[in-house]
């Protein structure tokens, strides 16, 4: 059985004061903060090995299962479940509540699954943390060997092979999130803020391009202002052609309606603890791992604001920025 995605959110939602701090903040007067307070993954697999024999919902539930031994938090705080999957399977109709129910959550507390393709759990607004020590993705390699290997797609000429792919990949991912003040009050230390997303529908693949200028728009910042970047590696090409699309006047002109080009992100700030290429890429659980890697990368580089961008089949795309929580 195929075991793909997952994530998972919770929302604590109480009236919040808004603290503004020293530092340039995106916080605004009356608005809540919603913070990230942990956020936890399975070690990703590739797909039909050691997770072959389970089903989604038990993959999901050892990703809640961590995160409560992680947190702590009762689970009777939790007000709500929800979990991304991509390949419905059959035999559940409700991934999140069949996990809940089994991590030992009160049938009290309502849940429900969202599909998305590779967004899924950027739907359900997350973010996934990593165990990379046990992951069996990373494929060591060398270039001789890579240029052995026949086209994935289109045989035989065409070019994206599995080296320049994400691989097939099993895995789970789950995030608390609440608002600022609750997480306070419960004597957490929240990992970083939640700010802007957008969810956008146009060209596959080429989504980050196009959403990226949109949430720093509203956010009121500009590229140069983001020190963290984690965008969804679907392929090597369509992370290159990401990165030539956002620095083409031409293109921003021809197909985004835009003046001038978005700007390319600083390659040293881009994945920098490796990516989907690398890691894998269990469809729903992509999301929760590039929101945790950036609240954790802006914690230990000192950074300020983070910007996630993922693509999804069927031509859609999303974007978010994370602020880094006060020390
Ligand atoms: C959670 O903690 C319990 C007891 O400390 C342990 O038995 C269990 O394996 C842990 N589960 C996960 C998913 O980490
Ligand atoms: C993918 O990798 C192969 C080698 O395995 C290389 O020949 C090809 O040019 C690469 N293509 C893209 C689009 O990255």
């Amino acid at each position: 059985m195929k075991i793909r995605l997952f994530a998972l959110i919770k929302l604590c939602f109480l009236v919040l004061s808004v603290k503004t701090e020293s530092k340039k903040t995106l916080a605004r007067p009356g608005v809540k903060n919603i913070v990230l307070v942990e956020g936890v993954r399975t070690p990703f697999l590739l797909s039909g090995t050691t997770y072959a024999d389970l089903m989604p919902h038990d993959l999901a539930r050892a990703a809640l299962q961590g995160l409560l031994n992680r947190t702590g938090i009762p689970k009777d705080a939790v007000d709500y479940l929800i979990y991304g999957t991509v390949i419905q399977e059959v035999k559940t109709s409700n991934v999140a509540r069949e996990a809940a129910l089994g991590a030992g959550f009160s049938d009290k507390i309502p849940a429900h699954t969202v599909t998305m393709a590779c967004i899924s759990s950027n739907q359900a607004m997350t973010s996934g943390r990593e165990i990379v020590s046990k992951d069996n993705g990373i494929r060591p390699s060398s270039m001789e060997q890579m240029a052995k290997l026949k086209p994935a797609f289109v045989k035989p000429h065409g070019t994206v092979t599995a080296a320049n792919s994400s691989f097939l990949t099993d895995g789970a991912s789950a995030v608390l999130i609440m608002s600022e003040e609750k997480a306070l009050s419960m004597g957490f230390k929240p990992k970083a803020y939640l700010r802007y997303l957008d969810f956008l529908c146009d060209l596959i693949y080429l989504m980050p391009t196009y959403a990226t200028p949109k949430v720093l728009e509203r956010a009121g910042l500009s590229l140069s202002d983001i020190d963290v970047f984690e965008f969804h590696e679907a392929f090597a090409g369509q992370i290159m052609a990401n990165l030539k699309a956002m620095d083409s006047d031409w293109f921003a002109q021809t197909y985004m309606g835009r003046k001038a080009k978005v700007g390319t992100p600083s390659l040293n700030k881009f994945n920098l603890w490796g990516g989907s290429l690398s890691l894998g890429h269990p469809f729903g659980a992509t999301g929760c791992r590039l929101v945790t890697t950036v609240a954790h990368r802006l914690k230990k580089e000192g950074g300020q604001y983070g910007l996630v961008a993922a693509c999804a089949a069927g031509g859609q795309g999303h974007a978010m920025v994370i602020e880094a929580y006060p020390q």
